[in-house]
């Protein structure tokens, strides 16, 4: 297979391995609820290094003390994933991005400028040539202080296509290795998304021809961040930015689980290879749910309460004779305990007998038909039933049967 070297401590890398960019502590932290300590977030930067991320941006050096002291730190305790820090092309910002990171083993800088129109006459009042030189000067600035630079022309997606090529071209001039092209208000569509990253790959051949690594940073402003990821993986990104459980600024960033998840599950259709030890994506998403204020919501993709679980008589049944049936993958994969069948009043019979059979008690056909009945009433006015619910529904005679105490039930 042909292999790209890297600019980085003599790493190679295989051209179908994409690299997970872990920003959870970083574009992740800038959403509501989520502000870390330093504490906090060296407590899920061990959780990501587990998890086998690449790459670990761990915050904005310039932006606080906070943001500082927690890079600085997590650099000096994590050594598997490269460290990055956020910097404006700006040279205060980047000298101290470089301090942020100066213990880390490897570490990236990481300067971003935008290059859309609109950014640049609104937010930055700057010209396009001004926003070229810019460019220029803080990327080799950034080289001559680490060796890995990646540089994002910030609002890529709303951007000149021509500007945009040229501010990639100039960047990998002045020593960029990884160019990431962010969709920073989550406005592309998949088709577009990887149109982009076809496109300037056929125009700047130095891409391929040196080995730059093009990135993925996708915004769920359309519901579209974890397509559009895949999209640009298709197109030749190797590497994609994204965080746990797809916080984010406004409605977040990609879900790095939906998309580990989907590289693996549809290999047949992606054919890349990635560090992440899928088993420790539920587990990672459980960290970061106790730091933060708020959990994913039950129906999120793989790590929400209910991504395993089933609740109507047609699913238990079929999963009870077969989960692939109703499971794309199993709940160990991903590292859920194990599917769960929910009882409440779709359920049928079959998962009625089922988690009575668990619960120690075995019904004949009347009994269970006779106990159905009663619980389809109980499900029509009750949200949850839990097993004491459940125990509380058997006549004493059938409940007398079983040989462990009721009060130790859940
Ligand atoms: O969304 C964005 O454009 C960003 C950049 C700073 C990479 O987060
Ligand atoms: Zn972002």
């Amino acid at each position: 297979m042909f292999a790209t070297k890297l600019p980085l401590a003599g790493e190679f890398m295989t051209q179908n391995h994409v690299a997970f960019f872990d920003t959870t502590l970083r574009d992740g932290e800038q959403s509501p609820g989520c502000s870390m300590t330093t504490q906090e977030k060296l407590t899920m930067a061990h959780a990501l290094e587990d998890l086998g991320v690449d790459i670990i941006e761990a915050g904005f050096a310039m932006a606080s003390e906070g943001d500082f002291a927690a890079i600085a730190t997590i650099t000096q305790a994590i050594r598997k994933p490269r460290i990055a820090s956020l910097a404006r092309a700006k040279t205060e910002d980047i000298e101290m991005a470089a301090r942020a990171i100066q213990f880390a083993d490897r570490a990236r800088i990481h300067v971003f400028l935008a290059s859309s129109d609109l950014h640049l006459e609104y937010k930055l009042k700057i010209s396009r040539q001004q926003a070229l030189d810019q460019t220029a000067e803080s990327v080799k600035l950034a080289r001559s202080l680490v060796d890995d630079v990646e540089f994002s022309p910030e609002d890529a997606t709303r951007s000149d296509r021509d500007f945009l090529v040229e501010m990639v071209r100039v960047a990998i001039e002045a020593g960029a290795t990884t160019i990431n092209m962010p969709d920073t208000v989550g406005y592309t569509t998949p088709e577009e998304y990887g149109q982009m990253f076809r496109e300037v790959r056929e125009r700047i051949p130095a891409v391929d021809a040196e080995g730059i690594i093009l990135s993925s940073h996708c915004h769920d402003d359309l519901g579209l961040a974890v397509a559009n990821s895949l999209a640009a993986i298709q197109n030749g990104a190797r590497q994609v930015e994204c965080t746990i459980n797809g916080i984010g600024e406004r409605a977040g960033n990609a879900a790095l689980e939906e998309i580990a998840a989907a590289l693996y599950v549809r290999g047949d259709r992606y054919g890349v290879n990635t560090s992440i030890k899928l088993e420790q994506l539920y587990p990672t998403s459980q960290v970061l749910g106790q730091i933060i204020t708020f959990k994913p919501s039950p129906n999120k993709a793989i790590v929400g309460a209910n991504a395993f679980a089933h609740e109507s008589g047609i699913h238990q049944h079929g999963m009870l004779a077969n989960p692939l049936c109703y499971e794309i993958m199993t709940p160990a994969l991903v590292g859920v305990a194990k599917t769960h069948l929910v009882l409440g009043k779709h359920s049928g019979r079959a998962a009625l007998r089922h988690r009575l059979e668990q619960l120690g008690f075995t019904l004949d056909r009347e009994e269970l038909q006779q106990t159905y009945y009663r619980f389809v009433a109980l499900a029509d006015r009750k949200k949850n039933i839990y097993d004491q619910d459940l125990v509380g529904l058997l006549p004493d005679p059938i409940r007398d049967r079983r040989p462990v105490p009721v009060s130790e039930l859940d």
